[in-house]
């Protein structure tokens, strides 16, 4: 959902084009969080010259075109197309991107549009006015952002684009002008502006007024520095600086003037403590060459630094020669008083294509290995035991649990459908699957003895988290099982699992699922450890999963018969039914969730105990429906709905186990290995996944950046 990108160089020499090079490869690598337009800025030729601004409609190449297009070594057909393009798209005429910086700022933007439609005018970066004395990149969303508008209306200020994010451009412009001797710093500024905000975001400002600089801010959105120099930084984190008093008061709270904004203190000094960030201090100190990168993903960094710093809700980031400052908004909220810079662990190749057309081919491609690295250190399949690190401490609290609430949104929500069997059998506890949106719609009741397990891949999704804080307010013990190591939830929760699957770039989750799944039952086993009637099954669970990656392997060696049947069977087909019911019930909810998201065609997945209670009047010889019939024990009755079908003149296809020798020839059948009956659905949603992947190719749909949809969903 939106990404940003900043770099920040300081005493490294650098020329424009390596700076839009640098940003563009930035934001490609964040594109998968968005991608209807995108948009940078940077430095102009001299300090007080204003910001840059290149923004195109599109992916990142179409940006990539028009920069080229407006440089000044371009070739002359290509000077004749930027002239033509849309005004707004730019800022410049030619620009010399031979001209180079000792130390600049730059700022980078691909959107996902929620306020307006995607155009170069509601493109990021915003601006504050046709001088662009203020520019920002912004994820999220601001609720207030009409009043906001409406008071700087009132005093003269004029707005252009449909977006909440020039709202925030403006005012930054309007506080810099009230303020009767200019005296507040940028961190200062920035503070105002934030505390007139609600809403979630995370910004990154860049300002005529103060050259050189950029600050960066979060509150529910992620954000993260990184941090590249040649020598070793002293120590391994950032102070935060404390306001010894706050120095900025909530300004909305005015109601002479339309109800919102007085200047902060502008005759006062700055009250700050400031403290020289001790991690950039060199040896003999002399200034050292520095490289800061601003992202909202990690993915966008990795490739320039694996030292980053998460920022986190309401710290104010403030980076200036070579130094990065960490200011909190208010004083005393109790976090700590340093941000660690951590080492990231994932691999540049990690988040690359490789030998793959696109990464969710690749992603369905990597389950062997991922649905290992999620039991790597936590089953021992000698011994037949499970220790989750993570949960050891709160064991005890969950088993005397009243109630096991999952929640979740989409894929997520499917892997604990899934799990819900497995977790009622072996604990014996109530369980209940939330979607989060409505859990918080309802107001659900929640309680001390509650355990709540948020079930995310990215750690950001905006509806898992604010059902987090919802369980947190109430006393629940909250757990998240994540994939995104550093992620709000992950921070945010008690405790949990990391499902260890690797970074998850395609947009419609895949491996994410089957990790998410494995760790969950691996979580139920756990739970369960200290009951001798169940030993049994645990082991015969424990012995299947050992099995599982041998097996998602032999299911993915059928991709070319699957990619046939997709083209000779389902290729031209408008709708799609998916059918099965118990564990399977999950497989055809995320069956049928792939399948409409990326081929764009209509499906559903549907429990076939419901069969008779309605979706029945669909079926005739025309509309194509999967049986996901793998022996359990509730195969008679799946028979049966099949029998239904049949009678209609249905035409299934059939997902069996290899052995099956009861299904007529009649019928087309997908044959997977069986497994134990709770880890079946693993082994069964490879197929659909590979059908999504091929009905996506053959209906012509850029599967890895499906139309309206967006990686990790930060806003309600
Ligand atoms: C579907 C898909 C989405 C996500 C959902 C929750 O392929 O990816 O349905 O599963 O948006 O996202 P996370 O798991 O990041 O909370």
């Amino acid at each position: 959902m939106c990404g940003i990108f900043a770099y920040c160089s300081y005493l490294c020499e650098k020329d424009r084009r390596h700076i839009c090079e640098v940003l563009c490869n930035g934001l490609a690598r964040l594109e998968y969080r968005g991608y209807d337009s995108a948009g940078i800025g940077i430095d102009g030729d001299s300090p007080d010259s204003p910001t840059i601004l290149f923004k195109q409609v599109g992916k990142v190449a179409s940006l990539r075109k028009l920069i080229s297009q407006h440089a000044s070594d371009a070739d002359q057909s290509s000077n004749e197309a930027a002239a033509s393009d849309a005004k707004e798209a730019t800022n410049v005429g030619i620009v010399d991107m031979g001209k180079t910086f000792i130390t600049q700022t730059s700022m980078a933007h691909t959107r996902w549009a929620t306020h307006g439609q995607p155009s170069p005018l509601n493109c990021h970066p915003h601006t504050s006015d046709k001088t662009n004395e203020f520019s920002l990149v912004h994820n999220g969303i601001i609720t207030n952002y009409k009043e906001i508008k409406l008071v700087l209306e009132k005093r003269g200020y004029t707005f252009h684009t449909d977006t909440d994010t020039e709202a925030v451009a403006v005012l930054c412009k309007y506080i810099y002008d009230s303020q009767p001797n200019k005296r507040l710093n940028f961190t200062d500024l920035i503070k105002a502006v934030i505390k007139e905000l609600e809403g979630s975001f995370a910004f990154v400002f860049k300002s005529q007024h103060f050259p050189d600089e950029i600050v960066a801010a979060r509150r529910g959105s992620p954000l993260l520095v990184g941090v590249k120099t040649d020598r070793k930084l002293k120590v391994d984190f950032v102070d935060v600086e404390l306001p010894t008093a706050d120095t900025t008061e909530k300004l909305s709270n005015d109601t002479e003037n339309g109800g919102l904004l007085t200047v902060p203190g502008g005759n006062a000094e700055p009250k700050l403590r400031r403290s020289q960030s001790r991690a950039f201090l060199s040896e003999d100190g002399l200034p050292q060459p520095i490289e800061f990168f601003v992202a909202s993903d990690a993915s966008a960094v990795i490739e320039h630094t694996k030292r980053v710093l998460y920022l986190e809700d309401d710290d104010i980031a403030h980076i200036s020669e070579g130094e990065l400052h960490i200011h909190r908004l208010r004083k005393d909220d109790g976090l700590s008083s340093v941000r660690a810079i951590e080492t990231l662990e994932i691999e540049l190749a990690e988040i690359m294509k490789g030998q793959f057309d696109h990464f969710m081919q690749k992603e369905i491609y990597e389950q062997p290995e991922s649905v290992v690295n999620t039991m790597r250190g936590r089953i021992n399949f000698d011994s037949r035991t499970v220790t989750l690190g993570g949960l050891k401490a709160y064991l005890p609290v969950i088993r005397r649990c009243r109630r096991l609430l999952f929640v979740a949104c989409g894929t997520s929500y499917h892997s604990c459908i899934a799990v819900r069997p497995v977790f009622e059998e072996l604990t014996e506890i109530p369980v209940a699957v939330e979607l989060a949106s409505d859990f918080l719609d309802r107001k659900t009741p929640v309680f001390r003895d509650d355990v709540a397990i948020f079930v995310s891949q990215s750690g950001e999704t905006a509806d898992t988290i604010l059902a987090m804080r919802y369980c947190l307010e109430r006393g629940a013990l909250c757990l998240g099982v994540v994939n995104t190591v550093g992620s709000t939830l992950s921070r945010e929760s008690h405790a949990g699992i990391h499902i260890n699957a690797g970074p998850e770039i395609g947009v419609a989750s895949t491996k994410a699922y089957t990790s998410q799944y494995v760790a969950l039952v691996m979580m139920a086993l756990q739970l369960s450890d200290d009951s001798i009637s169940k030993e049994e099954r645990r082991q015969q669970i424990i012995d299947g999963l050992h099995e599982i990656p041998a097996q998602i392997k032999g299911v993915l060696m059928m991709d070319k018969a699957l990619q046939q049947l997709a083209k000779e069977t389902l290729a031209k087909e408008k709708s799609l039914l998916i059918m099965g019911r118990g564990y399977q019930f999950a497989t055809c909810l995320e069956g049928a969730l792939k399948i409409k998201e990326v081929s764009y065609m209509h499906s559903e997945g549907i429990l076939a105990g419901e069969l008779k209670h309605g979706p029945l009047a669909l079926i005739d010889e025309h509309l194509p429906v999967i049986f996901i019939m793998t022996q359990d024990s509730l195969y008679p009755k799946v028979q049966s709905a099949l029998a239904q079908v049949t009678a209609r003149k249905g035409q299934p296809i059939i997902i069996c186990n290899d052995d099956d020798t009861t299904i007529s020839e009649q019928y087309r059948t997908i044959r997977v290995p069986l497994t134990v009956d709770c880890l079946q659905g693993l082994i069964n949603v490879l197929p659909l996944q590979l059908l999504s992947y091929h009905l996506a190719i053959m209906n012509g749909v850029d599967v890895d950046f499906p139309r309206n949809l967006a990686k990790s969903v930060t806003v309600e």
